[in-house]
């Protein structure tokens, strides 16, 4: 696909400029990431009088929360069923109301706050066109029922296909993320909160109470007797065991225009390959369908074009497809248990919090953990709290699976060591644009020609665990098939549990 990889959101808005950490500072919270999580912490917690100060290692909203599809729903594929029969119902019951809870929180916002997002009410689907599913689908549904949804059960869906089974819920919705988040962001800084950019927290220290002091990039430090972690993956881990505790997976979204006519609606497949469908209105009065699905885990994709041209496939099976105007992809992590990681990060440390895990659902799960992680802050109990607390994962809710991620991870660590790479020797023949593993001296490389022809070599080792890295054709990063580190063609750091650069390595036969 011949366009250039960049998310609609990214692309329809202006992001204002914050200002680097340049001194040293103290707040009531620091909230370190600056996506939904963190962003929606902030705002809520200067509104409940606190002193809060956002650090964002790069630019806000640059992250996964730039790169979503945006439905704000409850509807989580299949998850109530499953949480129902592995935990209890009154599990199922507070994973359903803080995050039906969650799309009231954003309506309030945008309403109180006059925020103009595109934001508006739809029915969620998700259908299967496989009877194997079907009577998953029934479960789910009835299970929905018994927790309150407005739910139906139906074998057709809007979208122009056949289907076997479907789930609505009603009362969902969708906006574009990015105009309501910049709209939270410009409500944080002042009268003693701060955001700041291109700010990366690096430690936590933890003995130098009272509060915990935050190290930084930049030299300086803030000071905080209560720290959010809202990092995605938490870049602090606490000996919480976080990067074997959560997996990452990389989705694919495309924005194409139609000559015909979308019915309007949220929907997404029971099955796999997995696909999801929206729409949303453009700036231009067009209207941009949204197609998205593909996932894998990050590092084990394969050719991640294919992935591209797959959601093409599907858009003009479906629709008499227009024009194809963005793709993108992004990765989000998920738990063992399939449900997100929100509250304290450790026993140890207890005001430290984390929010992570939100497995392709945190638009209303990011905004469910600010107003979480705000009650846990206050000291007001929170019903919803209970089902997400990170310590619960223990033998027995989730050994099994947790034993088998770590099973994927090692198998990965022993077949990629030992898979053989193709020789380069002499001048390295690669074409512009191209990336690849390569045996050059008798050791494995990454090997990437940018555009202007300059090659750029570095250790394929992952600088976390030493797991080997695969080429990423599509984003042009070196992707980490263990815990979903992500570096560019020339070796920075770009997301995931790794801290440190790959190494470059000199070659003179370019
Ligand atoms: C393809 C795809 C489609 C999705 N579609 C939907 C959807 O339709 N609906 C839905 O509800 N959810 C969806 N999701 C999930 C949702 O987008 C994510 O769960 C959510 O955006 C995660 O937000 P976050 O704030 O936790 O992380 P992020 O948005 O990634 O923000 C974390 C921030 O922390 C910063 N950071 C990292 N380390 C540091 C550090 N050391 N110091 C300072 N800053 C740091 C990063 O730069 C980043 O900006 C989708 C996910 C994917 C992958
Ligand atoms: S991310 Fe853990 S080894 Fe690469």
């Amino acid at each position: 696909m011949n366009i250039p990889s960049q998310s609609y959101w990214m692309a329809s808005v202006d992001f204002p400029e914050y200002e680097q950490l340049s001194g040293n500072l103290d707040v009531d919270v620091a909230i370190i990431g600056g996506g939904i999580t963190g962003i929606t912490s902030a705002f809520l917690l200067k509104q409940s009088g606190f002193k809060t100060a956002v650090l964002e290692a790069s630019r806000i909203l640059h992250g996964t929360t730039g790169h979503t599809t945006a439905k704000i729903t409850a509807q989580h594929d299949i998850i109530y069923s499953i949480i129902n029969s592995k935990m209890d119902e009154e599990s199922a019951k507070q994973y359903a109301e803080a995050n039906q809870a969650a799309i009231q929180a954003i309506d309030t916002i945008i309403q109180q706050n006059n925020i103009d997002c595109d934001f508006s009410w739809q029915p969620a689907y998700i259908y299967t066109q496989d009877e194997n599913y079907i009577l998953q689908l029934q479960n789910e549904y009835e299970t929905a029922l018994k927790l309150g949804f407005s739910a139906s059960f139906s074998e057709e869906v809007p979208l122009p296909f056949k289907v076997k089974a479907a789930v609505r819920f009603d009362n969902q919705a969708q906006f574009h993320p990015l105009k309501y988040l910049l709209a939270l962001a410009s409500f944080i800084p002042g009268n003693g909160s701060y955001l700041f950019e291109n700010t990366k927290a690096i430690d936590i220290h933890t003995k130098s109470g009272p509060g915990y002091e935050i190290s930084t990039d930049t030299g300086f430090r803030i000071k905080a007797p209560n720290v959010i972690i809202a990092t995605h993956y938490p870049f602090y881990d606490g000996d919480g065991m976080y990067f074997a505790r959560i997996y990452p997976e990389r989705s694919y979204a495309i924005g194409i225009t139609i000559t015909d006519t979308y019915p309007g609606g949220m929907y997404i497949t029971a099955e796999n390959p997995g696909r999801s469908w929206r729409s949303h209105p453009m700036d231009n009065g067009e209207e941009l369908v949204i197609i998205g699905g593909e996932h894998h885990k990050t590092g084990q994709g394969g050719d991640t074009q294919i992935h591209y041209q797959n959601l093409l496939e599907t858009a003009r099976n479906t629709f008499q497809v227009k024009e194809v105007l963005y793709r993108w992809s992004t990765q989000d992590y998920t738990t063992m248990d399939q449900v997100p990681y929100i509250g304290p990060l450790n026993s140890k440390d207890p005001g430290i919090y984390v929010a992570t895990g939100f497995r392709k659902w945190g638009m209303t799960n990011g905004t469910a953990a600010a107003m979480i992680l705000r009650d846990y802050i206050l000291g007001n109990e929170n019903e919803w709290a209970p089902v997400f607390i990170p310590s619960r994962v223990k033998p027995g809710a989730s050994a099994g699976k947790f034993v088998t991620e770590n099973v994927d991870v090692a198998k990965h660590l022993i077949k990629s060591k030992l898979k053989p790479a193709e020789k380069a020797e002499g001048k390295i023949e690669l074409q512009a644009g191209e990336g690849k593993v390569l045996e050059i001296e008798g050791k494995k490389r990454g090997a990437y020609r940018d555009m202007q022809g300059q090659l750029h070599i570095v250790d394929t080792t992952c600088t976390h665990m030493g797991c080997e890295l695969s080429w990423n054709s599509a984003e042009l990063s070196w992707d980490c098939p263990c815990h979903g580190s992500r570096f560019t063609y020339d070796g920075k750091v770009m997301e995931g549990p790794a801290q440190k650069p790959l190494g470059k390595i000199e070659n003179k036969n370019v």
